[in-house]
C-alpha cells in the first residue's frame, strides 16, 4: 500500500506511535490520526498528509498518484513542521515548480510524514481549494 517512486530518495522517517490531530484550515476539519490504520490508502507515502487527507474526504490534487513526481499536492504546513520528516532534495526540486512557495511551510503532501510528536495544522493553497469539499 502507498505509492513510492523508485527513482526518488526519501529520507528516513518515523511513523507515529500515538494518535495526533491533523487540522485542515480550509475546511476546519480536524482528523484524529490513528497510527494503527496507516497506511490509510494507496496514494502517497504511508502516513503522509495526502494518505490521511484522501481517506477523510479531503481530495488534494495528486496528479502523479503521490509518488513525488509533480507538485500538485503542494500544501502549507502551518504548525507542527518539526514533527514531519525533512524534505528530500528530490522533494525540494519538485517544490521549485509549485506556485507560491513558502519557505519553511511548503511541502508535498504525498512525501510529508508526521511522526505524531505534535499536532499539525495544514492549509491547502488557494489554487487547489476548489477541490476541497466545503461544508464539513
Ligand atoms: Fe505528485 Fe505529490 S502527488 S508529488
Amino acid at each position: 500500500m502507498g505509492n513510492k517512486n523508485p527513482y526518488l530518495t526519501v529520507e528516513d522517517y518515523s511513523l507515529p506511535t500515538r494518535a495526533y490531530q491533523l487540522t485542515f484550515v480550509n475546511t476546519s476539519q480536524t482528523i484524529t490520526v490513528d497510527p494503527t490504520r496507516i497506511p490509510y490508502g494507496d496514494d502517497g507515502l504511508p502516513g503522509s498528509i495526502l494518505d490521511i487527507a484522501l481517506a477523510h474526504g479531503i481530495p488534494i490534487d495528486h496528479a502523479c498518484g503521490g509518488v513525488g513526481a509533480c507538485s500538485t499536492c503542494h500544501v502549507y504546513v502551518l504548525e507542527g513542521q518539526r514533527s514531519c520528516n525533512p524534505a528530500s532534495d528530490d522533494e525540494e526540486d519538485q517544490l521549485d515548480n509549485a506556485p507560491k512557495l513558502i519557505l519553511g511551510k511548503s511541502r508535498l503532501s504525498c512525501q510529508c510524514i508526521p511522526d505524531g510528536s505534535s499536532d499539525l495544522v495544514v492549509e491547502v493553497p488557494s489554487w487547489n481549494r476548489n477541490l476541497i469539499r466545503e461544508g464539513h
